[in-house]
């Protein structure tokens, strides 16, 4: 069942009805300002850190879920009846809904009583603000009086704070109403040099700042007193919750429609010029008052969601594909890249699923993000490696988190999670095969955010790889630390305690338990770092990690391997997690994808074997779990994994983050049957077709499905901000589709499902567009290249000259 369709040619998603069994949401902003948007104009607001610069209020885990959010009353003032044209708050029943989520914006309309009200959200590339735009329409055959209000709930800056410090918080709210803009200033008068503003294009019949006022006593956002009456009270906040509500009184003449623009923005001011007149205690407006004028002029409106569209038009069409599949075309072509960009903005930070208070963004994770969009933001992935670099510990530790405004490691958290260092490796190797500017490698950066520590960035890589190999277990395979990826498997960590961290704790001297999925993934970055030295011509360092890779691979088909797939880890009591031995948990999904992605058991046999494994054990129709048998009780020795119920999270649920890395290793094998159909399995426009199973949106990653071991197999949790994005971005294109930027050109290297005939795809690469046609000629995946009509051998295009523009690349499989 359906909630909505694709509209492919707009690039959005269409949700027919307001009651998803989720609310789907969409993201606003793709640089400092950001917005989480819902089908039903839920979600919140906030300024590059949704922790400390929180901008509008969201009331978490609510009743419904999904509420509180950017809301638009429409008030019938000859009748004196009111609804919500985005359905929520106010729920009563609209007709013809819709809510079209699209790349940057989301629009959402219906109609009621012959008004309707079509709002157009979005925030302009460049600008700290968003607009709602809002068009009512009289369908009726007679004149109309409408008040539209738009009303948002500001909150008092740091998110955390503003849920939890009421004794304080009750009495520093504070506002100014000049004209038809409202301006929150809570704690400007103090050390905050930053204000929000709620403007409108119109001059308002009202206003209300305070919730209470504007609501009345023992009422909410569904049924707003001052919505109710037809006049808002023109209350001003002192204290308590400071709100933004505007009204404005329309006269529609029948088939008259009029359009409304709210503006929700941030603005700065310099320290010593905050006030005006200075000495007083009023905000300069100087700086944003032309700001304010420009976004509330209508012409303006359009252009810059125009400007919005182009942005969109030039990100995607950097890569657009034709292939037999419909599902996988509209992933790759819009919504996966469009979903790696959010997850490169956020990382797990901020969604309807992480509140934005509790992380920062994970060094991991925004590696691994990396990977989906460097192709898109070459300038931005260059910063965002920096930066991640730069808190990069002394000894090649990396810190696990880090707070985006400060740039500086999480303590809170800390490190020692093993896996994070050899992920910035990843990450660097892909930018300088994408961009090729190798002169990243050269560029200074400091340790742990040290000045004086500076290094290049070859030698943080290095340091990394070095981390691992100075961290061997007793097997000779790496030691985990707190957790490699897996962040459940915590197997140094024996807590009996409730509450307590599984991943902070540490009990043990973490000298005896191992990774298998580090083994595997050093193996991964050790022979990016041989191809990168060869190419730099560092023979030295290419030497000595081929060798290192070398030897890790003996011990990954040594103790790594447990006869019919590779063991997962060894514990701190010496015994495998994930063998045939074990009575749970006897196969993992991690070890079998990266050991081979790493290069182990290519040529012996246990790749396929492994591979197979998976199959058997853990492929099920709606994906492949990471582990089973699920784990049914506490193990003290394994930490969080053991204690989500069976087919949940890490305990065995598809955890889609790690499905790709199978369906790359099964490329490796030239399997593309294999690899396609694991990639449909989990595809969001594939399940769309079982949205009542599957519940989250269609059109992004979640980042669990439940397991088969679970009552609700097949049901998504966490969209949106998972690795997910970026790995099966990874999959389709570069392993599946086969178009691997390389350092010397562009590889195509396709391992396709055997009933695709071929595809075509529009790639740019270091400046030039590249046409590529791939055709069969026979079953394999053998390719013959002809570039520009000529015949080429191997599998990778030589860059061309300088002044080609284009280069058209005909691929035949054989
Ligand atoms: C989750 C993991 C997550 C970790 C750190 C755990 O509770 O299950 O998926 O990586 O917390 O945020
Ligand atoms: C989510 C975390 O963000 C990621 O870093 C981790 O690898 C996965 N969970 C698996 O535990």
């Amino acid at each position: 069942m359906r909630f909505g369709h694709f509209d492919d040619s707009a690039r959005e998603y269409v949700i027919e009805r307001p009651d998803t069994p989720l609310p789907w949401f969409n993201y606003l902003g793709t640089d400092g300002y950001f917005g989480l948007i819902s089908n039903t104009a839920g979600g919140y607001s906030f300024y590059k850190d949704a922790r400390l610069r929180r901008i509008s209020r969201y009331r978490y885990n609510n009743v419904p879920f999904d509420f509180g959010g950017r809301y638009i009353y429409v008030r019938d003032d000859d009748s004196g009846e009111f609804w919500s044209p985005s359905w929520q708050p106010v729920r009563t029943p609209v007709d013809d809904y819709s809510c079209r989520h699209g790349m940057g914006y989301t629009i959402i309309g219906s109609a009621r009583s012959g008004i309707r009200t079509d709002t157009r959200y979005f925030v302009p590339p460049g600008e700290n603000l968003e607009i709602w735009d809002v068009t009512v329409a009289n369908q009726r055959q007679t004149a109309a009086k409408v008040s539209l209000f738009g009303a948002i709930e500001f909150a008092l800056w740091d998110a955390q704070d503003d849920m939890t410090n009421f004794q304080r918080n009750f009495n520093t709210g504070e506002v100014e109403v000049e004209g038809s803009v409202i301006y929150h200033k809570t704690e400007y008068r103090e050390r905050r040099d930053h204000f929000a503003y709620f403007g409108c294009s119109e001059t308002t019949a009202g206003f209300d700042t305070q919730r209470e006022a504007f609501l009345g006593p023992y009422r909410g956002w569904d049924d707003p007193a001052a919505v109710g009456s037809g006049a808002a009270t023109n209350s001003i906040a002192h204290g308590w919750s400071p709100i933004g509500a505007h009204q404005v009184r329309l006269s529609l003449q029948p088939g008259e429609s009029k359009r409304v623009v709210f503006l929700l923005g941030y603005a700065e001011n310099p320290r010593e010029d905050k006030f005006d007149p200075a000495g007083s205690a009023v905000i300069n407006k100087r700086r944003v008052t032309p700001v304010i004028d420009r976004y509330t002029s209508v012409d303006r409106v359009d252009e810059a969601s125009r400007e919005l569209a182009q942005e969109w038009d030039r990100l995607l069409g950097l890569f657009q594909v034709d292939t037999p599949d419909a599902a996988t075309n509209r992933m790759i072509n819009i919504w996966n890249a469009y979903q790696n960009m959010v997850t490169f903005n956020l990382s797990r930070s901020a969604s309807f699923y992480e509140s934005g208070v509790g992380r920062g963004l994970g060094f991991r994770d925004s590696n691994q993000d990396l990977l989906g969009f460097v192709h898109m933001a070459p300038a931005r992935a260059r910063q965002r490696v920096l930066d991640l670099a730069a808190t990069q510990l002394a000894d090649g530790g990396a810190f696990h988190q880090y707070q985006p405004l400060t740039k500086r490691g999480n303590d809170a958290v800390g490190s020692n999670f093993n896996d994070d260092p050899l992920w910035l490796v990843l990450a660097v190797v892909a930018y300088v095969r994408e961009t090729g500017d190798g002169s990243i490698l050269d560029e200074p950066v400091v340790y742990q955010n040290a000045p004086g520590t500076e290094q290049p960035l070859l030698d943080h890589l290095v340091r990394s790889l070095e981390f691992t190999l100075s961290r061997l277990g007793p097997n000779g395979l790496p030691l985990i630390g707190r957790a490699d990826w897996n962040d459940c498997l915590n197997l140094n960590c024996f807590s009996d305690e409730p509450g307590e961290s599984f991943q902070t704790t540490t009990s043990s001297d973490g000298k005896t338990a191992e990774s298998m999925m580090i083994a595997g993934l050093f193996c991964a970055a050790a022979a990016d770092i041989v191809d990168l030295a060869r190419h730099i011509g560092r023979l030295d360092l290419a030497g000595a990690y081929a060798a290192a890779r070398t030897a890790m691979l003996e011990t990954i088909e040594g103790p790594g391997w447990d006869g019919e797939w590779f063991v997962r880890a060894y514990d701190d009591f010496g015994k495998k997690v994930g063998s045939a031995d074990c009575d749970e948990g006897k196969i993992f999904i991690e070890s079998q994808g990266w050991s081979i992605l790493g290069g182990a058991g290519l040529s012996n046999g246990m790749a396929q074997k492994a591979l197979d494994s998976v199959a058997r054990h853990l492929a099920t129709d709606h994906g492949i779990v990471l582990n089973q048998p699920a784990f049914t009780s506490y193990h003290l020795e394994l930490g969080e994994i053991t204690t989500y119920p069976p087919g949940y999270k890490e305990n065995a649920s598809i955890f889609c983050h790690s499905n790709p890395w199978i369906m790359v290793a099964e490329t490796k094998l030239g399997n593309g049957d294999r690899a396609f159909d694991y990639y449909r399995r989990i595809c969001p426009a594939v399940r769309e077709e079982i949205s009542e199973v599957h519940r989250a949106e269609p059109y992004v990653y979640a980042q669990t499905i439940a397991g088969r071991d679970a009552p609700t197999h097949g049901e998504a949790k966490n969209s949106w901000l998972t690795g997910t994005a970026a790995w099966n971005y990874v999959a389709i294109t570069q392993a599946i589709l086969g178009i691997r930027p390389g350092f010397d050109g562009l590889e195509i290297q396709p391992v396709l499902p055997t009933s695709w005939a071929g595809y075509t795809a529009t790639r740019a690469f270091r400046g030039v567009t590249y046409e590529i046609r791939v055709y069969r000629n026979g079953p394999g995946t053998a390719v013959s290249l002809s570039v520009d009509g000529r015949e080429i051998e191997g599998s990778i295009v030589p860059l061309p000259g300088a002044g080609t523009d284009l280069v058209k690349v005909e691929v035949a499989l054989s």
